[in-house]
């Protein structure tokens, strides 16, 4: 099956809804369905007592700091992520890159770190850019973060994601047309060797369409993993998919 990793983002403000959602996300999941397919990203302060209640559901973090321990007040390092359980790890979503000001330096230490404690990376990249041409620029800049792998890149690892999200169809309602999607998605992988996901206004209307491209592994869901039943109509439409592709 592909992979559909929700992002909560910073919600929901309380425990006991992040703990109800933890549990019908976990119901919607088909008997069978290999471990680390379903991920959900939540906050740091949820990690903890969701890994308690979950073991269907795969846990990510939405970032991570660049060094496992030491002098570093207020940050969250890899290794005590790895320690509770969690198996992702989001780096450089464009929301950090924003509103945390994080760059391609501060994404390169990230994505190291988070290997080196064996957590899997799924490492955002994407554009605000209009232009394909432009866009792509773009990503190839952000993609060279992976040179700190060393010169076999991303190629045969299976710890690395790339998602690629477009700054224009984040939380818009409006995702990113399908070709363009498809273009970007091929370039990304020849780059990096790396399975890729799409993000960017997924809703349980248009999941399949972009479930079923060759080009995507998967998909990586915003607001609609905070709504349980759209988020379960989308883990199914994976795993149609997934029978209709086994057949
Ligand atoms: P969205 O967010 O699905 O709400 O557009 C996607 C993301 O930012 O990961």
């Amino acid at each position: 099956m592909k992979y559909v990793i929700g992002n909560w983002k910073m919600n929901p403000t309380e425990l006991p809804r992040a703990l109800e959602l933890i549990r019908a996300t976990e119901a919607a999941i088909p008997a069978g369905t290999p471990r680390g397919c379903v991920a959900i990203a939540a906050p740091f302060v949820y990690l903890h007592p969701l890994a308690c209640e979950t073991a269907a559901v795969a846990l990510a973090a939405q970032d991570t700091f660049w060094d496992q321990a030491g002098a570093y007040t207020g940050q969250v390092s890899p290794a005590m992520l790895k320690g509770l359980g969690v198996r992702y790890v989001l780096i450089g979503h464009s929301e950090r890159r924003t509103h945390a000001f994080e760059t391609d330096a501060h994404i390169t230490h990230k994505v190291r770190a988070a290997l080196d404690a064996n957590l899997r990376v799924i490492l955002a990249v994407g554009s605000r850019a209009r232009s394909e041409a432009a866009v792509l620029r773009d990503i190839r800049r952000q993609l060279r973060v992976l040179d700190v792998l060393g010169s076999g890149r991303a190629q045969g690892r299976r710890d690395l994601l790339i998602a690629y999200e477009p700054l224009v169809a984040i939380g818009t309602g409006q995702a990113a047309p399908v070709d363009h999607v498809r273009r970007v998605a091929a370039e990304i992988s020849r780059l990096s060797g790396a399975p890729v996901l799409y993000g960017g206004s997924i809703s349980r209307k248009n999941a399949s369409t972009y479930l079923a491209l060759p080009e995507l592994a998967g998909v990586l869901v915003g607001s609609a993993s905070l709504r349980a039943r759209e988020f379960a109509a989308i883990i199914q439409a994976a795993e149609q998919l997934s029978h209709h592709h086994d057949s």
